[in-house]
């Protein structure tokens, strides 16, 4: 078995261990990056779209902005569509003068990748990490399978940036973890589409047929999303259902149709959220999808993941460098106040935009919901300020 010694081994190569493995560099703390699949996969996974104002600002403080700063589009509002009428909450009136960026995950992803292989950090990718060892002692060691055969990583500390299906979350012990867990009755199927957005902001609509989003990733590409049955196939969703599905739930009297261009990518979605305290077992820190899922409807995962590592950077090295411990016992904690909130607000935002078919009282209640939030500048100024920036409130 190949041996190899670092300070930080971080399982996982998603945007939460790339940013962590960055932002440990910058302040000289060795670390290896193993991660289960190919370059290619990772760079290629369609996911997240929307930035958070002080996330935008941390991954460029990282040195990892150029791109985002020049091809990502700053948005300044958000459509709330309802009963063929369109509402606009002024974003960045709200809150302060403030502002989302839409810029694609995988293309965080690359531009992270890119600046690893040219620093020539360590980045082992196709290596499925199947064992955590010894995270109760001082020397933890991170175990995988490599193309070149078996790799055991010693450390001083591991970064479980695996998401949710990965390792790190099961190896906290079930005697002091709590998994906090709601599965929603829908999902949501994704497409992306060569075609230019027919709007210049994005659309959250809810219709009786379902939920639907507008987002785009450039000037020629959309990104549309469908509120379905947690059972549906992809198979059963022709190009042309898919575009009329979506033209009946977003029409307006100003905008009866979108735009169509070819579908280049889809998929379905489960909606889940989860919370796994602590985030912390000995030297094993959570961060991002492993410890915490939320539905995407407030568009907050990628940002909550990548809030997470801006502390973990900080408590890590505080404690390799400065030989300071207190912030390693107030990690946990920390974030999951922060979490919390994210969970409240995409449970908030998913709860009012998804009909349910059989049950007329939770309609009731989640159009009060959406008139509030369209119509009350208090309520609208909470949304607000919670979709702009939540993770640096
Ligand atoms: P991941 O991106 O899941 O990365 C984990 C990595 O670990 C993966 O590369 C995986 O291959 C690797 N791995 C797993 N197991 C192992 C192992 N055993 N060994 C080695 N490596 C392993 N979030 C937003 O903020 N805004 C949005 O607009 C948004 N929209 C979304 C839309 C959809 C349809 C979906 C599905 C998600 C969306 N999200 C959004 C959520 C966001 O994509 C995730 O929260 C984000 O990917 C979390 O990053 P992560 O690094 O924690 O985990
Ligand atoms: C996206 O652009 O993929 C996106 C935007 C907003 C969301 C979720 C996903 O809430």
């Amino acid at each position: 078995m190949k041996e190899l010694r670092t300070q930080v081994a971080i399982v996982g190569a998603g945007p939460a261990g790339l940013l962590l493995g960055q932002l440990l560099a910058r302040d000289g703390i060795d670390n290896i990056v193993l991660e289960h699949r190919s370059r290619e996969y990772v760079e290629r996974r369609v996911r997240a779209g929307v930035i958070e104002f002080g996330i935008a600002n941390l991954i460029e403080e990282a040195g990892a902005g150029e791109r985002m700063r020049r091809d990502g589009l700053v948005h300044h509002g958000v459509e709330f569509r309802f009963e063929r009428n369109s509402y606009r909450v002024p974003l960045s009136d709200l809150a302060d003068g403030r502002a989302i960026t839409v810029y694609g995950q995988q293309e965080v992803v690359k531009d992270l990748v890119a600046l690893r292989l040219e620093s020539g950090g360590p980045l082992l990718f196709d290596t499925e990490v199947t064992t955590l060892d010894g995270l109760t002692s001082d020397a933890p060691s991170v175990e995988g399978d490599g193309p070149e055969g078996p790799v055991r990583v010693i450390c001083d500390y591991v970064a479980g940036c695996d998401g949710s299906f990965g390792v790190a979350n099961r190896a906290l012990p079930a005697s002091s973890a709590r998994r906090y867990e709601r599965t929603y009755p829908f999902s949501w199927l994704g497409i992306l589409a060569e075609a230019s957005p027919s709007t210049e902001e994005l659309i959250y609509c809810r219709h009786q047929n379902g939920f639907a989003l507008y987002s785009m990733r450039s000037p020629t590409l959309s990104r549309l999303y469908l509120g379905v049955a947690p059972d549906e196939r992809l198979e059963d969703w022709s190009d042309g259902r898919i575009w009329d599905e979506l033209n009946a739930r977003l029409a307006t009297d100003e905008m009866p149709e979108i735009g169509q261009g070819p579908i280049v990518e889809r998929g379905i979605t489960a909606m889940r959220s989860i919370v796994i305290a602590p985030m912390r077992h000995g030297r094993l820190f959570l961060a991002g999808d492993a410890a915490h899922i939320v539905p995407p409807t407030g568009a907050k995962g990628m940002n909550l993941a990548l809030a997470d590592v801006r502390l973990l950077a900080r408590t890590l090295a505080a404690a390799l460098r400065d030989h300071d411990d207190s912030l390693l016992a107030t990690y946990s904690s920390t974030c999951l106040e922060r979490v919390w909130r994210g969970e409240e607000f995409s449970n908030y935002m998913t709860q009012m935009l998804h009909p349910n078919p059989s049950d007329e009282f939770e309609n009731g209640v989640q159009m009060a919901r959406l008139r509030q939030a369209v119509n009350s500048r208090e309520a609208a100024t909470v949304l607000a300020r919670n979709y702009v920036d939540l993770n640096s409130l």
